[in-house]
């Protein structure tokens, strides 16, 4: 059985049923009884990313309403070169929320010997695939995984070499988290660098709320399937009764937060059972399951600034729907 590095202290089996597990599902059912039992009623969306939400958010990626992967990813191909040489040589990448790590694979391919990758996720399977397939794609490179919240300093460990490191964060991840949490997520990721270290970070810009709203609620339904997903992740993991039926996908921008919010709304009264808790919802009442928060560059400076980043270098696309920004750890 191979091991993986995991945030905290001990090693993580591949086998989902061995050690860690346990732990995870009951912090799951702490946190979602936690946030259905608050007076407004909210879920983390880390929890979207089960093996199924993985899966559902790559189908998403693929939608032509969903511009953000596609404008980020002609970003990525008109300027890789640009991109690696602002990364420079030597370099240690480290992708807190890597996903299938699709968008790693190829900057590294094309820059000037990186050390190692360090790609972190809490979904655990989607990380072993990447993994493997980046190892055939790239031979002689470390790549070291790392399953575990990014949000908890441990995870991302300790710099233990002199060589730069570049936290790599793109896909809009930092517009999940609202700008304080925002700013206390780069100053953790500050932790583990020292000064000349980097940040390429990926943000989705504010635009016409129409662009906006069409993202997150697709003919196609699937940001819906991917919202409702949660609720069946709570069934199959947590004992719950949720009837996805009698929910609703809901998803809006809010001009003055400039942030996209997703949310399940609740289509009657009705109650809920989850791990033997009892939840009652009214009619038209919502679970706020994601933010999406948008920046101007402005914004993002000043968010950069305050975590401690000077942003050196901007690349968007022709419409300035997105931006990918390379800054300095001072
Ligand atoms: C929006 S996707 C972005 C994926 C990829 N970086 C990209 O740009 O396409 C967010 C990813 O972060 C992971 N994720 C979300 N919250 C996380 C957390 N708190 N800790 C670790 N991974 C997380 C999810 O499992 C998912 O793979």
């Amino acid at each position: 059985m191979r091991t993986l590095k995991a945030s905290g202290n001990a090693s993580l089996s591949t086998d989902p049923e061995e050690n860690g597990h346990s732990e995870a599902v009951s912090e799951f059912s702490r946190d979602v009884i936690r946030g259905l039992t608050s007076p407004r009623k909210t879920l983390p969306c880390k929890y979207l990313y089960d093996e199924a939400g993985s899966l559902i958010f790559e189908q998403i990626c693929e939608l032509d309403d969903y511009y953000l992967t596609r404008t980020e990813s002609e970003i990525f191909s008109k300027n890789l070169p640009a991109i690696a040489e602002a990364l420079g040589r030597d370099v240690t990448m480290i992708e807190p929320g890597a996903g299938n790590c699709e968008k790693a694979q190829p900057l590294l391919a094309i820059m000037d010997t990186p050390r190692c990758y360090i790609p972190i996720d809490i979904s655990p399977e989607i990380l072993l695939a990447a993994e493997s397939r980046i190892e055939t794609a790239l031979p002689g490179l470390q790549v070291q995984p790392v399953i575990g919240d990014f949000t908890m300093p441990e995870s991302l460990g300790e710099k233990t070499a002199e060589n730069k490191e570049v936290i790599f964060f793109p896909g809009s991840t930092i517009g999940n988290f609202t700008w304080e949490q925002a700013r206390t997520l780069l100053q953790g990721f500050g932790s583990r660098l020292s000064a000349g270290d980097g940040l390429l970070l990926g943000v989705d810009l504010v635009k016409d709320s129409v662009i906006l709203e069409r993202a997150y609620h697709d003919d196609q339904h699937v940001t819906e399937a991917f919202n409702k997903n949660l609720l069946q992740r709570i069934n199959r993991e947590l004992n719950g009764d949720f009837d996805l039926d009698a929910f609703a996908h809901k998803a809006f921008y809010h001009p003055l937060r400039q942030r996209v919010e997703m949310h399940l709304v609740s289509l009657k009264s009705q109650r809920v059972n989850i791990d033997g808790v009892q939840i009652d919802f009214e009619e038209g009442e919502t679970i706020h399951t994601e933010n999406s928060h948008k920046y101007t560059l402005e914004t993002l400076e000043t968010l950069l600034a305050d975590a401690g980043f000077h942003p050196q270098q901007y690349w968007t696309d022709k419409n300035k729907h997105y931006a990918l920004c390379y800054a300095d750890f001072a």
